[in-house]
């Protein structure tokens, strides 16, 4: 397969011929046949004279008609052959006489299996009585959401009016913008004046309510996670205002949280002005709150300063960790940063000891022609990325010297989307030759050369110190000798080191069951609620090949969607040839109820699809 657009390998879209610089969005948002049926404006511009075609990303959609909104000029289009990942693109003839801006109007509607939407019947939801809708558009699910050039090197401001049943509450990635009440419908307004890509485009209809968490905002939730999510949620201002002083000053007006149904395949989505996150950061400790500084931080990176293409996925992501590390920073001191970046080196290790170490998917500029960024979609660009820029700070000085290289980056290119290569520029034309060791990088190594990232920087290890111990002696204990552990060995450590020695217990060969039932007896580790504390300790189970714990696994990947804990555990089962079955079974009973996405990897997982 050939790159489907010289701009982008993922979209047929071409913004170098004619452009989209603007969306207005009029939606009917149907639960009973569980489509989204209406119009998209798109406003239009001609790059050349000689550019006939507006090519649109399409995925399932019927359109009805397309016109020229000013002269009701209806206009012929063709939609090209289907792909399973990537689509359709809808060709539209543009008259010889049209002016070089112009507004084109599309009657569409989607199909019930839209991939970036999840329709939930009453009885999927928390309160029962009312459905739910929610989207996921990144990377490319937006275009089966409506026609669009579904890449993030086309930026343009949307606003959109969008009509649902009036016991509902309509929220979009925009600012609200007041909504008219009908006999038994309501009709939101929305406003999105600052540019952005298609994937940050998002919708969510439910019986929803808030409550104010800031001066800036609201969390948004049913009713029974809203109390949760107050108390939960309750340093966001103090993250953004850190962000702020990193930064520079957030653009984008509201920021509000949004907690989805536990089907929500990611930890956190950085939708603008609405940031969509998964019911399981609800600890009640407030100790998974990184998620929400990580989704912060995109409102630099990534929804300011944003990647061309998803090949340049790191540009979004390790960046993001590393503002987001740099906010624990200073929320919570320098050796909880170097800490955090610790695991993540450790993240990293085991992802790509399970994707194999020459895997061309673990380079951190991978090479995505006929790559569905889904299929693409690890642990790399977030932490090779990081470790880069890690380097790079290091090399440089330190933060005194990085920091305002940083914000001078985020200054220069706001706004618009850009590829490695204007970041690799910008860097050494910045420090232009006052930094001997800029010259010196190996950049073929860092962007196009699978496994581990060419250095491993120096890690602060004072933290996960107490983590190592504990893990070393669970470790070297012979079961035939008298048990040296007491129920107090955890009271020390934080939730955080908990998780941290459960990752370093998963680095090793797989534990007895004879252990992890002393651990669960001293430990009481299976009633923590904390879902990443939850997750290791499932796989150590499943690891050991302990029966007992595959009921818990099961409920646990049923219970919720989000795919970092969902994969690995039917991974694990997989592994485990007794439970293979019973993996499989599980998964055809839940998949029409899981995320397309998330049915989508997990079928690859289990080997049931190619
Ligand atoms: N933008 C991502 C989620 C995403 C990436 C969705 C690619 C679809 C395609 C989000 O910011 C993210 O990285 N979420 C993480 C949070 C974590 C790294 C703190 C997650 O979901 O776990
Ligand atoms: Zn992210």
């Amino acid at each position: 397969m050939s790159r489907l657009s010289p701009g982008d390998p993922n979209s047929y879209s071409r913004p170098d011929q004619v452009l989209v610089t603007g969306i207005h969005l009029e939606w009917d948002v149907d639960f009973t046949c569980k489509v989204v049926t209406g119009s998209v404006l798109l406003t239009v511009e001609r790059k050349g004279e000689d550019a006939p075609h507006l090519i649109l990303d399409t995925r399932e959609l019927t359109i009805k008609s397309v016109k020229v909104e000013e002269t009701g000029q209806v206009l012929t289009y063709t939609l090209g052959d289907h792909h399973p990942n990537f689509g359709s693109p809808l060709t539209v003839t543009l008259p010889s006489d049209i002016k070089k801006q112009c507004k084109i109007q599309i009657e569409y509607k989607t199909s019930p299996g839209c991939s970036a939407l999840q329709w939930l019947s009453p009885e999927q939801t928390a309160g029962k009585k009312h459905p739910y809708v929610f989207s996921q558009c990144q990377a490319i699910h937006c275009r089966s959401l409506l026609p669009c050039q579904d890449t993030p090197s086309v930026k343009m401001p949307y606003t959109a009016e969008v009509t649902a049943p009036s016991d509902l509450v309509v929220l979009m990635s925009a600012l609200r913008d007041g909504q008219s009440e009908g006999a038994s419908k309501t009709t939101f307004r929305f406003r999105q004046p600052v540019p952005m890509p298609s994937y940050l485009i998002a919708l969510a209809v439910g019986a929803l309510e808030s409550r104010r968490v800031g001066p800036r905002s609201l969390v948004w939730s049913e009713k029974e996670y809203v109390e949760k999510a107050e108390f939960e949620f309750a340093q966001t201002e103090e993250m953004l205002v850190a962000a702020e002083s990193l930064c520079g000053p957030y653009v984008w007006g509201q920021y509000d949280l949004l907690i989805l149904p536990p089907s929500f395949p990611y930890g956190g989505m950085e939708n603008p002005c609405l940031t969509f996150v998964t019911p399981t950061l609800l600890a009640g400790d407030r100790s998974l709150a990184d998620v929400v500084a990580h989704e912060i931080s995109h409102s630099w990176t990534g929804n300011l300063v944003t990647n061309s293409h998803w090949e340049h996925f790191w540009l979004n992501e390790g960046f993001t960790m590393f503002v987001e590390r740099k906010i624990a920073s200073r929320l919570h001191g320098e050796p909880t940063r170097h800490f955090s970046a610790l695991g993540g080196w450790k993240d990293l290790a085991e992802c790509i000891r399970t994707r194999g170490e020459n895997d061309p998917l673990t380079n951190l500029v991978p090479d995505l022609t006929g790559v569905d960024p889904d299929d693409a979609f690890s642990t790399v660009p977030y932490e090779k990325g990081h470790t880069l820029l890690w380097h790079l700070e290091t090399l440089v000085g330190g933060p005194s010297d990085f920091e305002p290289f940083l914000r001078a980056y985020l200054d220069k290119f706001k706004y618009q989307s850009i590829t490695s290569e204007t970041f690799r520029s910008f860097l050494l034309e910045y420090f232009n030759g006052r930094v001997s060791g800029l010259a010196d990088i190996d950049w073929k190594a860092w962007w196009n050369t699978p496994g581990m990232p060419p250095i491993k920087p120096q890690f602060d290890d004072s933290l996960a110190v107490e983590c190592r111990e504990l893990c070393k002696r669970w470790v070297e204990w012979n079961t035939d000798t008298d048990c040296p552990f007491f129920a107090k060995d955890l009271a020390s450590l934080s939730s955080n080191q908990v998780r941290e020695w459960l990752a370093q217990l998963l680095e090793e060969e797989p534990l007895s069951v004879a252990k992890l039932e002393k651990m669960e007896e001293l430990y009481s580790m299976s009633k923590r609620q904390n879902a990443e504390i939850k997750f290791r300790w499932l796989r150590l189970g499943l690891r050991a090949h302990w029966t007992e714990c595959v009921d818990d696994a099961l409920k646990f990947i049923t219970e919720q969607g989000r795919m970092k804990f969902v994969r690995p555990i039917y991974r694990d089962l997989y592994q485990w040839e007794d439970m293979r079955a019973k993996a499989v079974a599980t998964y055809n009973t839940h998949k029409d109820s899981m995320m397309r996405v998330a049915a989508y990897v997990v079928a690859k997982d289990l080997h049931l699809r190619e």
